[in-house]
């Protein structure tokens, strides 16, 4: 793979090219926009019809689909976030940095199990976060679990209910299906050391704050399985409550698995992440000389050029380039960890609610400790 080849063709190419869209039409360009415009459209405060939406027209399966590939967005920008920190195991260990207390609002359950006695401080943010957004109705909507759900007190504001559109089953069973606790451990043993540098660098808040950004973003994409097994089971009730009824998970499985689907879902985190983070390289190419319109091309190349060396990254050993990634993560390890982390995680989540749903506990090794079984290791795949 040669990436300077690469870069010389594409500049080629792109010296003789005239991009339309900027030169010839300025209210395309970001910086045309006037102020005025931008200022009357917030502060004009009368409203039509079409301005208002309910939480009905908000959470639909079509906007499932797409939140899904935004969700991307936000998982990987929230783990280069992380890396940017050394590990800091302090922070994950219980009373490793003392006297924090509880945070405010907490409840304390006399359950033998840390009724009050000392937290990690990932805990205590973790904790408090949840505190403070299950008041204004967080883990009330179907898209949301929390990490601590018996340390949240139960809402006494005047807020009221949101009226959520029935786009799942709704029965107990199904709403308190919640792999928080399996997602944690498996994010603090294998995601955190896969991609934060080991060490302490002390800047154990900023590290707590990007670990609640990633662990708040990967819960949400994993239990998105319950609205992925909701349609799935409405397309084919009797399907799936036949395989139910014989107790047949792998066949369930099956008629979930797409696996043409998957391989996009890898390829895409892979080029996504190697993507992101990036310096821009303006500097990286030769300069094109003239006016507005040249450098509206300069723009374009240079884009086009972090494309190229993005891709070449991200098909490339991780070995080779090692040292180059310092304070961004391993596309490789991005796709490890939708690979075998979040997949498996989201497939095993839509089996356990298929089961449910039909009326049935699921399978012993459906159950979420079978992750612990199948990944103890990140493992990237070497793509030659
Ligand atoms: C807001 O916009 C409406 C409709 O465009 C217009 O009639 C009204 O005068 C505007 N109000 C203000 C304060 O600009
Ligand atoms: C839209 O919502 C705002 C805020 O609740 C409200 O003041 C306004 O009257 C609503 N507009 C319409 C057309 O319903």
């Amino acid at each position: 793979m040669n990436i300077l080849s690469s870069l010389v063709a594409i500049s080629a190419v792109l010296s003789e090219f005239k991009c339309d869209a900027y030169t010839q039409n300025p209210a395309r360009h970001p910086m045309a926009t006037s102020p005025q415009n931008t200022r009357s459209s917030t502060s004009n405060r009368s409203t039509t019809k079409d301005d208002n939406i309910t939480t009905r027209d908000v959470l639909s399966l079509s906007s499932i689909r797409s939140s899904l590939i935004r969700q991307e967005e936000t998982i990987i920008f929230a783990l280069i976030e992380r890396a940017q920190f050394r590990r800091n195991e302090v922070v994950y260990e219980v009373g490793g940095v003392p006297g924090l207390g509880w945070p405010q609002g907490a409840r304390l359950v006399s359950d033998g199990e840390g009724g009050g006695g000392e937290l990690s401080f990932l805990d205590f943010m973790l904790i408090g976060t949840e505190v403070l957004h299950s008041a204004v109705r967080r883990y009330e909507s179907p898209e949301e679990h929390a990490f601590f759900p018996h340390r949240i007190p139960t809402r006494t504001n005047s807020l009221s209910k949101l009226d959520y559109p029935e786009l799942l089953s709704n029965s107990d069973a199904l709403n308190s299906l919640n792999w928080n606790p399996i997602l944690y451990e498996k994010y603090l043993n294998l995601v955190v050391p896969a991609i934060a540098t080991k060490g302490d660098d002390e800047q154990y808040g900023s590290t707590v704050l990007a670990d609640i950004a990633a662990l708040q973003a990967l819960s949400k994409r994993i239990h998105f399985g319950k609205f992925v097994a909701e349609s799935k089971y409405r397309s084919d009730p009797e399907g799936f409550q036949r395989l139910v009824d014989a107790g047949d998970a792998d066949g369930v499985m099956r008629l979930l698995t797409n696996e043409e689907v998957e391989e996009q879902v890898l390829t895409r985190a892979r080029l996504k992440a190697a993507t992101y983070g990036r310096e821009p390289m303006l500097t990286a190419l030769p300069k094109v000389k003239g006016g507005d319109e040249d450098s509206a091309t300069a723009i374009i190349a240079s884009a086009a050029a972090m494309a190229v060396v993005a891709a070449c990254e991200a098909v490339q050993n991780q070995k080779e380039h090692d040292t180059k990634l310092k304070g961004k993560v391993d596309p490789a390890i991005i796709e490890s960890i939708y690979r075998q982390l979040i997949i498996p995680m989201t497939k095993d989540i839509e089996v356990a609610y298929l089961f449910l749903r039909c009326g049935r506990d699921p399978p012993k090794d459906y159950a979420p400790d079978r992750m612990s079984v199948d990944v103890t290791a990140l493992q990237s795949r070497n793509i030659s």
